[in-house]
């Protein structure tokens, strides 16, 4: 049985204080049967992890492929694990698409990332002229495997399917076209990867509402959602918390 997993996504959203806030009020929220996740920036990570409840998970948005040393700019797994951070979301199409970050790069992330035993949400998501020419499945094959290349246990690995037609812009993909690419993702991790296919966790993200979480929650294939602006107003999302803890 796959947990709902409940995952926020704030991009370059709230400061320090606004996530102090934020965590003021989610903490009172108490939920049981699903798992959530908050992804705030990296300067407000360690006190929104001090402040906020430890039945919430963080994540960074993002993490160095490299160890350490001339990275200027850069944020390495073993200064997010030294305050407390253990989840990573990697391959955003915000971070393929205006930071240039390739599969090749996305791969040493995912790598770097396992070996040192973070737990990854691996973004995948076709644009709007890849879906326009009906090509969809095979970007999405293509990009989850070479994101995934050399590694063979996804044992710690969730993937979040985003179209990137429908992030930020309020057009969702209907439940209906969503579980059918996360049915067609799971049956390439069952091809690739064997039974790993019945356990892994795949999210939906892209314009994921109050209005609308329930029904793509409830889709067969879809474990959870990955939500961007929505996340950032503590009252939706606990409504879209509350839509997986009722299913
Ligand atoms: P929106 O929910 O704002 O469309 O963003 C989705 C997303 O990119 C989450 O990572």
């Amino acid at each position: 049985m796959r947990r709902k997993y409940i995952c926020g996504n704030w991009k370059m959203n709230k400061t320090s204080s606004q996530a102090r806030d934020f965590a003021e009020k989610i903490n009172k929220f108490d939920f049981k049967n699903v798992d959530v996740l908050l992804a705030p920036s990296f300067v407000a990570l360690e006190s929104f992890r001090k402040n906020l409840s430890e039945k919430i998970e963080v994540a960074s948005q993002n993490l160095s492929q490299f160890n350490d040393g001339a990275y200027t700019g850069e944020v390495s797994t073993s200064m997010l694990k030294d305050i407390g951070v253990e989840n990573v979301i990697i391959g955003h199409s915000e971070r393929r698409e205006k930071f240039f970050e390739s599969n090749e790069i996305v791969n040493a992330k995912v790598k770097k990332a396992l070996a040192d035993d973070f737990h990854v949400i691996l973004c995948l998501g076709e644009a709007l002229e890849v879906k326009a020419e009906n090509k969809e499945v095979n970007f999405v094959k293509d990009e989850l495997l070479k994101s995934l290349a050399g590694i063979e246990n996804l044992q710690n690995i969730t993937i979040a399917y985003e179209p990137i037609w429908a992030i930020g812009t309020g057009k969702t993909c209907s439940a209906e076209d969503a579980e059918k690419m996360c049915r067609e993702i799971r049956s390439i991790i069952n091809k690739n990867y064997g039974e790993i296919s019945k356990e892994i966790r795949i999210l939906y993200g892209g314009s994921v509402k109050p209005s609308n979480a329930k029904e793509i929650l409830s889709q067969d294939n879809i474990d959870g959602v990955l939500v961007g602006g929505a996340s950032l107003d503590a009252d939706d999302f606990i409504e879209i918390i509350k839509a997986g803890e009722g299913l």
